[in-house]
């Protein structure tokens, strides 16, 4: 073979294995696509197919066990943005663009053939929780805490004394309750 011929072809293949390298990393890229949508003020976007994503627990505090007055009787049923769930199944950290929806479902009947217990009734409302180191550089651990109402296409971003105050205090990790979410504990790299 010519020395000519012989580099054209070192140049084939190595052009070959560049996009072969360029494929891969695309494919990581999109496994860890970003969800959230924010206004020009960094609120988020009222998260509308939160449902689709994956769901990682559901807890309730029925009044019942709580002297007939709960803060929040009905189920919140938390869901996590797919990107940010690949992230942390590589990882174990939450990444800046993670999206956390946390959305109320009543308590609906208390008996069902399965026995007496607790069984969702209708949705309520959602809250949401995001992660995002260059939106909220201030915030402790770059988290932001949003209510949403049914009048307003985006969250307000809630002070830190409503809601992320007692999550820093009590949440196992980063702000997020890991230790009630088996989803989470059990995708984490090493556990
Ligand atoms: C007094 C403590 C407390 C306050 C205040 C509080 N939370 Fe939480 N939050 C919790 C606990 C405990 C859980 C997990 C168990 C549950 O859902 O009951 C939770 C769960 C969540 C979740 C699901 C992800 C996670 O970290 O578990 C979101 C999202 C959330 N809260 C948002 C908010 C928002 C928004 C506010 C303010 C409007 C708020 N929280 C105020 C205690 C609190």
């Amino acid at each position: 073979m010519s020395k000519f011929k012989k580099t054209l072809l070192g140049s084939i293949s190595a052009l070959l294995l560049t996009g072969m390298v360029g494929v891969a990393t695309q494919a990581v890229a999109s496994d860890e696509r970003f969800y959230g949508r924010f206004t020009q003020d960094n609120e988020l976007y009222t998260p509308r197919d939160y449902r689709g994503w994956i769901f990682i627990g559901s807890s309730v505090t029925p009044n019942e066990l709580n002297d007939g007055a709960a803060a929040f009787p009905e189920f919140h049923n938390v869901y996590i943005d797919p990107g940010s769930y690949n992230h942390w199944k590589r990882t174990g950290e939450f990444r800046s663009g993670t999206v956390i929806v946390k959305e109320l479902a009543s308590v609906g009947a208390t008996a069902a053939p399965s026995g007496n217990g607790y069984f969702q009734g209708d949705f309520g409302g959602i809250a949401a929780m995001v992660k995002n180191e260059k939106r909220y550089p201030d915030n402790p651990g770059n988290w932001a805490y949003f209510g949403f109402s049914a009048d307003s296409n985006h969250g307000a971003i809630q002070d830190e004394a409503a809601c992320s105050a007692c999550h820093q205090q009590n949440a196992a990790e980063d702000q997020v309750f890991t230790q009630f979410y088996p989803v989470l504990r059990a995708a984490k790299p090493g556990e």
